[in-house]
């Protein structure tokens, strides 16, 4: 999904079309051909909306096809300790990369569904509209069911009834896998971010295989240093599953400045991590936005767009756009 090859594509189009920058300039609705002309220097790091502008100028039509055709990038949020952040992050950051210009999936793995709940309120959702039909459904029909659309992004739900993965899957020959090969079959997007429960079961390591990459949240205290050995052997482990599953960034997150105990820890992970992979910039507690915009039903972009949490979530989504090799930032 690198856009490099996607930019050089364009301007041949742009080439064998005849069209002059500053042709290109007002059908995308830019002041100046400067801009086209930086995008195609490379001398910007354009925004994917700039991208599709330009490429709409141009007249290429199957520009978003073509960013479509490369497979998806499955993020995982994966650590085996609960309430350190997973579901919060991948609320937000899915939601952030809508924002980008990006189509995104979400997976809800964890029987308790706060993912579900946390963006809007179903009361209804049926087993069958979970991932457990690609799982443990038909044998001849192991595909993820139609999503549900929330805020510009789709979702697949969950309800407690996911819970039974757990107990049924060790007794199905190569089950672990299922959830991989279901996403094979599922077109059209550009990033699937999937939320597992708190654990080392199945349901969380059928999620954590099924990934391209682990994003592992860590939040600055106790429980998050020392999760951390049992996080790396669990990643061990997936690996013998899916060898080439990477560790794409660490997230800091529920950091408060003001105690020693999260400032002793920020230093010691991102010391210890970043041999690993890349530490974001900390998320910081803000008990009341976050309580809020779950209440609401909210990614908090949505409650609270201009807030600071918004803009630390926009900040760790560009570090891991970068972390992922993708070349695009945020559009102020
Ligand atoms: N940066 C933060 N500041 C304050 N509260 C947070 C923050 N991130 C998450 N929370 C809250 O902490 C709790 C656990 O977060 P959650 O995302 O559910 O973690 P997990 O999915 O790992 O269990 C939730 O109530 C959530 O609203
Ligand atoms: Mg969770």
């Amino acid at each position: 999904m690198k856009l490099d090859g996607v930019v050089s594509e364009l301007k041949a189009l742009r080439v064998s079309k005849g069209l002059t920058l500053d042709e290109v300039a007002k059908a995308a609705g830019w002041a100046n051909a400067s801009i086209p002309a930086r995008i195609e220097a490379r001398d910007s790091n354009p925004t994917l909306r700039s991208l599709q502008r330009y490429a709409e100028a141009v007249g290429a039509r199957d520009f978003r096809l073509s960013l479509r055709s490369s497979s998806p990038t499955v993020l995982t949020f994966f650590n085996h300790a609960g309430g350190v952040g997973k579901t919060s992050a991948v609320r937000d950051i899915g939601y952030t990369l809508m924002q980008m210009g990006f189509r995104v999936l979400l997976i809800d793995a964890d029987p308790q569904a706060s993912l579900t709940r946390w963006l809007g309120a179903f009361n209804d959702i049926k087993l069958d509209d979970t991932l457990y039909s690609a799982v443990l459904g038909e044998e001849d029909d192991l595909r993820l069911p139609q999503p549900h659309h929330v805020y510009g992004m789709d979702l697949i739900p969950s309800q407690m009834g996911l819970a039974k993965v757990d107990l049924q899957l060790p007794g199905v020959m190569m089950g672990l896998t299922r959830l991989k090969e279901a996403l094979v079959q599922s077109q059209g997007y550009d990033f699937i971010l999937i939320d597992p429960p708190p654990s080392l079961g199945s349901l969380a390591a059928l999620a954590s295989i099924a990934a391209t990459h682990l994003v592992v949240p860590v939040p600055t205290n106790n429980k998050g240093v020392e999760g951390i050995p049992t996080v790396m052997d669990a990643v061990k482990q997936f690996r013998r599953a899916t060898p080439k599953l990477q560790l794409a960034l660490f997230l800091v997150s529920q950091y408060d400045a003001r105690t020693t105990v999260d400032q002793d820890s920020l230093v010691y992970l991102s010391e210890r991590l970043k041999a690993l992979a890349p530490v974001s910039t900390p998320l910081r507690l803000r008990p009341g936005a976050y309580k809020r915009a779950a209440l609401q039903g909210q990614p908090i972009p949505v409650y609270e767009p201009s807030g600071k949490a918004a803009e630390e979530i926009q900040t760790v989504t560009t570090e891991l756009l970068t972390a992922l090799g993708v070349n695009v930032h945020v559009e102020k």
